[in-house]
């Protein structure tokens, strides 16, 4: 098979450089592009652990030379900058994944939670997938909004279930997060005297995510979903564990439906207990997990935020996006102990 020639925007970042590393290695996708805000630099001096794997030069953006070099562009980069090199790229005919929020959304709820958006015109045909959700809807596109971590999760817990749940009951969504959840920029509450030995709620019923699980359940199910989210950051570098909690309308056996739901998904692990995210850490397993008390639901999804919440999905979603199949270059064993 041919070589495809692919960059990286926002090497530099936590989910640039998970990137970085399946891409390194997979067999078709070569990495042509890599830049960054400043750029004058190299992999190696902004990852100093991979020293000795790869020394590419790393750019201050340059939409022609980037336009030039690669087929394909992964952006890693803060939503609103993200649109704004995308737009420009995708002018030039280069394919689009895209890790932020930008795409995700409609105008609507978009403009509502973040900022104005500023390329309504390829919003509109921006493919939104988790794959086992959304099917082959990726093959072919020209730009994939890669879904949130949070969001992924706890679809992956809701969905089989959106059938069998009364949507008039509330639906509440507690999903903890590791910290490189928030990028690699040092804050007051990502410092390690607030994290350490300490775990708290955040942005809670508000947080952007909720709308994107709103946004995309509702369209999954032609319902109206509504759900209480809320967030948690937990002591730990990644990982990330959505439960779902729901009142069933009809009897059924909870780990039945989702081992019917995702029979044959390579990315889908149906545990027997409940999931750990150590389990799941460094590839892009998503290991689910149900359960009822009466009608009571409980559906737990552990994932590593970095990798199917952001970076592993994403090149699973490229590898659609090119024709190739969905398991090529991705991780599958976990960063255990
Ligand atoms: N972290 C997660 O778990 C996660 C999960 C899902 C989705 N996401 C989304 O993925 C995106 C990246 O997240 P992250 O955690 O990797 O962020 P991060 O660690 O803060 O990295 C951001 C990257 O963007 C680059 N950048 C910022 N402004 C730029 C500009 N104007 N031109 C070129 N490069 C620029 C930064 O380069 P410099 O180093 O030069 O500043 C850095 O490489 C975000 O939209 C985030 O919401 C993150």
């Amino acid at each position: 098979m041919k070589a495809i020639n692919v960059g990286i925007i926002g090497v530099s970042g936590y989910t640039g450089l998970e990137l970085l590393k399946m891409l390194i290695n997979h067999p078709i996708f070569t990495l042509t592009y890599c830049a960054n805000t400043e750029g004058e630099t190299t992999i190696c001096e902004l990852h100093p652990a991979l020293f000795g794997v790869s020394d590419l030069a790393v750019e201050k953006v340059d939409l022609d030379h980037a336009a030039r070099e690669c087929e394909l562009i992964f952006l890693a980069l803060p939503h609103k900058t993200a649109m704004q090199t995308a737009k420009g790229l995708l002018e030039r005919g280069v394919k689009i994944v895209d890790l932020s929020a930008d795409y995700r959304l409609t105008q609507e709820n978009y403009e509502a939670f973040y900022c104005e958006h500023e390329d309504v015109e390829n919003l509109e045909h921006a493919v939104y997938s988790i794959p086992e959700l959304h099917g082959k809807s990726a093959m072919g596109a020209r730009l994939i909004a890669n879904p949130g971590c949070h969001v992924t999760a706890s679809l992956l817990a809701l969905a089989p279930f959106l059938e069998h749940i009364d949507l008039t009951h509330p639906i509440f969504i507690d999903s903890k997060t590791g910290v490189s959840g928030a990028g690699k920029s040092p804050s007051a509450s990502a410092h390690y005297v607030s994290v350490n030995d300490n775990i708290n709620c955040y942005n809670i019923i508000k947080h952007r995510h909720a709308i994107e699980i709103e946004q995309h359940a509702s369209l999954l199910c032609s319902g109206d979903v509504h759900v209480t989210f809320v967030p948690s950051l937990v002591p730990m570098t990644r990982g990330m564990l959505a439960c779902v909690y729901a009142t069933l309308k009809l009897d059924v056996d909870p780990l039945s439906v989702m081992e019917e739901f995702y029979k044959n998904r390579p990315f889908v692990r149906v545990r027997t207990a409940p999931p750990h995210t150590k389990m799941t850490s460094g590839t892009n397993f998503a290991d689910v997990y149900a359960a009822c008390d009466g009608n009571a639901l409980v559906a737990i999804c552990a994932i590593d935020n970095l990798m199917r919440g952001a970076s592993s999905q994403a090149v699973v979603n490229a590898n659609m996006m090119m024709g190739l199949p969905e398991e090529m270059g991705i991780p599958k064993i976990a960063y255990i102990p």
